[in-house]
């Protein structure tokens, strides 16, 4: 009997950062060995994602787990008891064809991600390795770059602001470690600056200060500002990163920057963007367009891709084929990897190789709904995906991923390497407009 065969299958409704049910598994292995997980959730989607399955009661505003949950221990784990847990994608392969919809809207995404992700870690338990080593072998030494929220907005902040994520990346840092002290203290003097201003209104969803400007260009103007008062060079050593979520606010090429009480066609929007990376040191830029709006994020591409790392999160939901066709007609040059999005850890994986086929760079991501699950952490350092997107620098469960990559870089001690500016940085290896041949 192979002893890292699943003994049993066991899911348990817990409580996200938002106070909203989730689902946790926990996969026994014959030898004992024992692996959890937690799945987030997502508040701004994008529509391709696979199914985040709620119950159809009225509970907790409609969004319990107790289905979710019943499939894992019900229909899944009748499948899975007796499959090898170190055969990722056999293992998921067993998921993908119970389910068998194209979006897990059978049994649930939250289902199906939690036990692909439990039992990654009781496979790595049983081998004695940290789930990052398991995944990425003794070559998994390169701590990713981090994206860090310091201003919260879009549909985590009551919309009070419409691009969503103001972050920051130290493309300058010398390590992960330092990367993180260096964004602790942009953070810091920007909670400072706002508090003198009398704008600070508590943190966002992620926890980024809950900003109150006048316009979305104050957020960039101020985060400069506080980059300065950090101490930092803008640019060089502390850059920005914005995720625009604009699907969150543009449908069929109209776009609605409700706190301006502005509406936009795509081409104005890609000029209004245009001109802040000429004014603001913006170095990588989320969903600048909808998700409906493929040829226009492809203009965009077109035009500032050589400059700028450009992301597709709703527009590619980490999804292997829409990361082809982005690529066939050269829209994003990056891919953001939420293996919630997709319900498995291999498909996740398969978005993240096609990914690298087509010369885009990647990052790992969190969820705005959250937990103290660190999982993502070791698959974006055993996924070798260069970067990292978990939120602010505030927020236990932000926190305790941040922390996990500490520890990881400590216990890597000085096999580490960092990504740095070397996958990231101003001026791009790769031309996107070739992306796709
Ligand atoms: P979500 O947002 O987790 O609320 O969907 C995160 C993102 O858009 O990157
Ligand atoms: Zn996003």
């Amino acid at each position: 009997m192979n002893g890292r065969a699943i003994r049993s299958v066991h899911a348990r409704r817990v409580w996200d950062s938002r106070g909203r049910p989730t689902v946790e598994a926990e996969v026994s292995l014959q030898d004992d060995s024992i692996g959890r997980a937690i799945v987030p959730a997502g508040a701004s989607r994008g529509t391709r994602e696979a199914l985040d399955l709620r119950d159809s009661t009225a509970r907790f505003g409609g969004l319990d787990v107790l289905g979710a949950v019943g499939n894992v221990n019900g229909e899944i784990a009748r499948v899975v008891i007796g499959c090898a847990a170190d055969d990722q994608a056999g293992l998921d392969q067993r998921l993908i064809d119970l389910d068998a919809t194209p979006a897990k809207t059978r049994l649930g995404a939250n289902a199906t991600l939690a036990v692909s992700m439990a039992a990654a870690h009781a496979a790595a338990a049983s081998l004695h390795l940290p789930l990052y080593r398991y995944l990425g072998g003794p070559d998994a030494t390169m701590l990713p770059l981090p994206q860090i929220q310091i201003f919260g907005g879009g549909a985590h902040a009551g919309r009070r602001i419409d691009i969503q994520d103001f972050m920051v990346v130290c493309p300058g840092a010398r390590d992960f470690g330092q990367a993180i002290e260096w964004s602790a203290e942009v953070y810091r003097c920007a909670g400072v600056l706002m508090q003198q201003r009398g704008s600070r209104f508590g943190v966002a969803d992620e926890g980024g200060w809950w900003p109150d400007f006048a316009t979305n260009e104050q957020a960039l103007e101020t985060l400069v500002t506080a980059i300065e008062r950090a101490g930092f060079v803008p640019g060089g050593q502390v850059a920005i990163a914005l995720d625009v979520a604009a699907s969150e606010f543009g449908r069929q090429g109209r776009y609605t920057l409700a706190l301006e009480s502005r509406q936009l066609d795509s081409d104005a929007l890609i000029e209004l963007l245009l001109r802040w990376i000429d004014r603001y040191p913006i170095v990588s830029i989320e969903d600048p367009l909808a998700e409906d709006d493929a040829q226009a994020f492809a203009r965009f591409t077109q035009a500032a891709g050589h400059r700028l790392q450009i992301v597709g999160d709703d527009l590619l939901v980490s999804h292997a084929p829409l990361v082809r066709q982005a690529a066939a007609i050269g829209a994003a040059n990056t891919v953001l990897l939420k293996p919630n999005q997709r319900g498995t850890l291999t498909e996740t994986l398969r978005a993240w190789q096609a990914a690298q086929s087509v010369g885009y760079a990647g990052i790992v991501s969190a969820r705005s709904g959250e937990t103290e699950d660190t999982t993502i952490v070791h698959l974006a350092i055993g996924w070798q995906a260069g970067q990292i997107k978990v939120g602010a620098f505030a927020r236990g469960e932000r926190m305790a991923k941040w922390n996990e990559a500490l520890r990881i870089e400590e216990r890597l001690g000085g096999r580490a390497r960092f990504a740095g500016a070397a996958v990231f940085g101003c001026n791009r290896p790769k031309a996107p407009a070739s992306a796709g041949r």
